[in-house]
């Protein structure tokens, strides 16, 4: 599927942090579920997929609302619910096997163990491209983002999975890092192979009648395209900080808005909350950079350096 006629990918797959990408356009985690539910979006477009965040053990997720809409974006927290590792390895795993684009599980846990664990029992799944390291969650009571704070916890988790797989480790980093250059180092040299940047923004939203948070869980994940030029600084720096390939994630929606990411100095990017507005957002942005491709097919971001 992925041949010197889409323009993108002139030698073949492009290669990001030992995945074989179709495209640069992924879809992020949590907003295309295990990739059964989204008939609508042109497949061929799909560079790679991150499945729904999981556990080693079901989740039943926070209690509900889960979902406010923000001006240009939306406050989530889901809280992980999740099937646990037993049901992807045995249901889905098996049909991404048959699917022509990577797909990358996107792991938790609430101690460095579960991590680890997680990471072993997926080593060697047929279907399994690779894992997300997911140390970003803000809407988890422990583990999440706490790991992605300091860098200490963050490599330790990196360091931990790195020795338990043979798959490719993408680490995802949170925005409430206090330096997230300091997070992203430290990842680097505990074995990461990429890093994803970022992932929500805490927030909260009160409603003004009754008083009280308009989620269950009180505060939620921001994301959307009200956080993109937040999410292009932190994508930059961390691009700066690393040699390892980095991810670009938040608000994107347009070609342009991949463009941004990769002009920043990253190798390819993941599409969330535009896939609610419009299913086939991956499918216009893919195809947007397409047109925008230089005559030897790279995307224009892949031949400058980092701003
Ligand atoms: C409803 C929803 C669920 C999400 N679930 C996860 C998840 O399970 N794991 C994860 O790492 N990120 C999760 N995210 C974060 C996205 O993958 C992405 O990093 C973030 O939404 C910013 O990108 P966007 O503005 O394009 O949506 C979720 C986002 C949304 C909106």
């Amino acid at each position: 599927m992925s041949d010197a006629r889409d323009g993108l990918t002139p030698a073949g797959p492009l290669e990001v942090g030992g995945v074989h990408l179709a495209t640069p356009v992924m879809a992020a985690s949590g907003t295309f579920g295990f990739g059964t539910e989204v008939p609508l979006c042109d497949r061929r477009a799909l560079g790679g997929m991150v499945c729904k965040g999981i556990f080693l053990e079901p989740r039943a997720g926070a209690p509900p609302p889960r979902i406010v809409e923000t001006p240009s974006g939306m406050l989530n927290a889901i809280g992980l619910q999740g099937p646990g590792v037993e049901t992807v390895i045995r249901e889905y795993a098996p049909l991404w096997a048959t699917w022509p684009f990577p797909v990358l599980v996107n792991l938790n846990g609430e101690t460095v163990e579960e991590y680890a664990e997680l990471a072993a029992r997926l080593d060697g799944v047929a279907g399994v491209s690779g894992l997300e390291v997911n140390i970003s969650c803000p809407n988890v009571e422990r583990g999440g983002m706490l790991f992605g704070q300091d860098p200490d916890l963050a490599a330790a988790v990196t360091a931990a999975v790195r020795v338990r797989t043979r798959l490719p480790v993408w680490v995802k980093l949170t925005p409430a890092a206090g330096d997230i250059s300091a997070v992203a180092r430290a990842c680097e040299e505990a074995g990461a192979d990429a890093l994803c940047a970022v992932n929500t923004f805490v927030g909260m939203a009160l409603d003004v009648r009754t008083g009280q948070p308009r989620l269950g869980f009180r505060t939620g994940g921001l994301s959307g395209p009200a956080i993109r030029p937040l999410a292009v600084y932190l994508a930059h720096r961390v691009a700066q900080a690393v040699r390892i390939p980095v991810i670009g994630i938040g608000g994107i929606t347009r070609p342009e808005d991949a463009l941004e990411f990769l002009l920043a100095g990253c190798r390819a990017v993941q599409v969330g909350t535009a896939t609610f507005v419009d299913p086939n957002a991956i499918g216009r942005v893919v195809e947007g950079l397409r047109r925008r491709s230089t005559p030897d097919g790279a995307p224009p971001g892949h031949r400058l350096r980092p701003a």
